[in-house]
């Protein structure tokens, strides 16, 4: 049997700021696999948007960002300092700049256009084909790989996720209130659970894993056992 034919796809779907990363990251770092964050491409597409004057004061001019699609290509390049991929866009590498508060304000409005998510699965898609890959999103369990063989849906308290978040960004010198991040991490779960395309919803077939006061080493220990035991069956 070939190599591809033992690696499997594993889609790690659910809230934002659940951890979904930093969990897909380490599970690929584990098992060899490449890892995929699609929230960074979601984010990369909306930056170029604001910085291309398609969304102005928090309005998107949904035309004007699908006239950008056109213009827009996104690569990874594996950064072996964190050992991680980064996102560039059309080169540039944009992984610093795509996790501010005003990205995040607009991304889901961005995410909920059709022919953005369609360009991005289908980018998705091609990166998956030799599987082997961690992927995670939102809709990799249900649309971009409605066969992975093993979905995972994570999830975890919001205002757990919102000290999360606040604590990485205020990290990184951001000057954020825990209020705002509450409020955000909330819109984003109702905006995301309730867009006409592609809504966040648990796979029939994916195992929830609610992290809200697991460590990851409790985590990694609980996904290998579920691993093992699909990789069994
Ligand atoms: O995972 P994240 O918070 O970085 O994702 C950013 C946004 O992108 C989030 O609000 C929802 C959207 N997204 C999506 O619609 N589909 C995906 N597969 C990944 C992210």
């Amino acid at each position: 049997m070939s190599d591809t034919k033992h690696k499997i796809i594993i889609a790690v779907d659910g809230f934002s700021s659940c951890g979904k990363s930093t969990f897909a990251k380490a599970i690929a770092a584990r098992l060899g696999y490449i890892f995929i964050d699609t929230g960074a491409m979601y984010r990369a597409v909306t930056l170029y948007a604001l910085e291309h004057g398609a969304i102005r004061s928090g309005m998107v001019d949904e035309e004007a960002v699908v006239r950008l699609l056109a213009e827009i290509t996104i690569t990874f390049r594996f950064n072996p300092d964190r050992g991680a991929s980064d996102i560039y866009v059309n080169g540039n590498l944009v992984e610093g700049k795509i996790r501010t508060i005003e990205v995040s304000n607009c991304v889901s409005r961005v995410s909920a256009i059709p022919d953005v998510r369609s360009k991005l699965v289908a980018m998705q898609q091609e990166m998956g084909r030799r599987r082997g890959v961690v992927m995670d999103g939102r809709d990799i369990g249900t649309v971009v790989f409605p066969d992975a063989e093993l979905k995972l849906f994570m999830t975890a308290d919001p205002a757990v996720r919102a000290q999360r978040r606040y604590d990485e960004l205020t990290a990184k010198g951001e000057q954020v209130s825990l209020e705002e991040i509450e409020r955000n991490v909330r819109e984003r779960d109702k905006a995301d659970m309730s867009r006409t395309i592609s809504p966040l919803r648990q796979a029939d077939d994916a195992i929830v894993l609610d992290n809200s006061h697991m460590t990851v080493a409790e985590q990694m220990a609980w996904f290998m056992e579920k691993f093992e035991e699909r990789l069994a069956q």
